[in-house]
């Protein structure tokens, strides 16, 4: 049945996602791992158009995680291709719903013609501010982690701070997009129950969303239903629930 988008009382403002499962839907359909990655970024293209009607300001969407680069060469290969490839394709329609391109991770790892793309969009989209995709490209939750402890070890030793000022706004101040808030719903497809390195932090007090869709079948309508879902939970935020 198709969601009713007006009947939706609560619109989440930071939707992410963890896109698992295309190289099984590639691996039934008996093609290439790779085109299951191609049809997967037609996904992300849908969730886009999805989250500027829903209204939801952000979309954080893991595209490669720093264990990635343990995957064959022709994959890795692939997939840094496929990345160009998408954001020429998504250029477009960026720019027509006014949203900002951000990058999080070790930016500094990729190989250069896709830095260079990557920034080109940065770039023109940097003014936009109704709407952000945020790709998580060579990301880990625990590296992030890691570099904010380090950046904030490097100013107690340089005396800008005290160990005893360090509290939680400390470290949310020192991750990779201190800016962006958390995101209230995390989305997992293809029925994986787990976090896999990702928003550590961020997801702390998140609602969960997992289907067993897999990420290539994952389009409009199921971007809806998960809004649907998130409409229906009680987040108490560890209190009690109001009556
Ligand atoms: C996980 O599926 C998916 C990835 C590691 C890559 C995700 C990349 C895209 C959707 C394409 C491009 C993205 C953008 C932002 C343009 P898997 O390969 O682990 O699937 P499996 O678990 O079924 O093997």
């Amino acid at each position: 049945m198709s969601v009713d988008l007006q009947s939706l009382e609560k619109i989440p403002r930071h939707v992410a996602l963890i896109m698992d499962g295309n190289g099984r839907w590639a691996q039934e359909r008996g093609l290439s791992r790779i085109e299951g990655h191609k049809e997967g970024a037609q996904s992300v293209r849908a969730v886009l158009r999805a989250a500027a009607q829903a209204g939801v300001e952000f979309i954080t969407v893991y595209a490669f995680s720093t264990e990635n680069w343990k995957r064959p060469p022709a994959e890795v290969e692939g997939l840094m291709k496929l990345l160009v490839h998408s954001l020429n394709e998504y250029e477009q329609e960026l720019h027509e719903n006014k949203i900002r391109l951000r990058v999080m991770g070790q930016f500094e790892r990729l190989p250069l013609p896709v830095r260079m793309r990557l920034q080109k969009t940065i770039d023109a989209t940097a003014d936009y501010t109704d709407h952000t995709l945020v790709i998580a490209l060579s990301y880990g939750s625990r590296t992030e982690l890691a570099d904010a402890t380090k950046a904030i070890a490097e100013k107690v030793k340089s005396g800008e701070m005290k160990v005893k000022e360090i509290n939680e706004e400390t470290i949310a101040n020192h991750l990779y997009l201190p800016d962006v808030p958390d995101p209230e719903l995390m989305i997992r497809t293809s029925g994986e129950l787990r976090l896999s390195n990702f928003l550590l932090w961020q997801l702390s007090y998140s609602e969960f969303y997992i289907t067993d869709t897999y990420w290539p079948d994952f389009r409009e309508e199921q971007f809806f239903h998960a809004l649907e879902a998130f409409n229906g939970r009680d987040r108490r935020y560890g209190g009690v629930k109001k009556v």
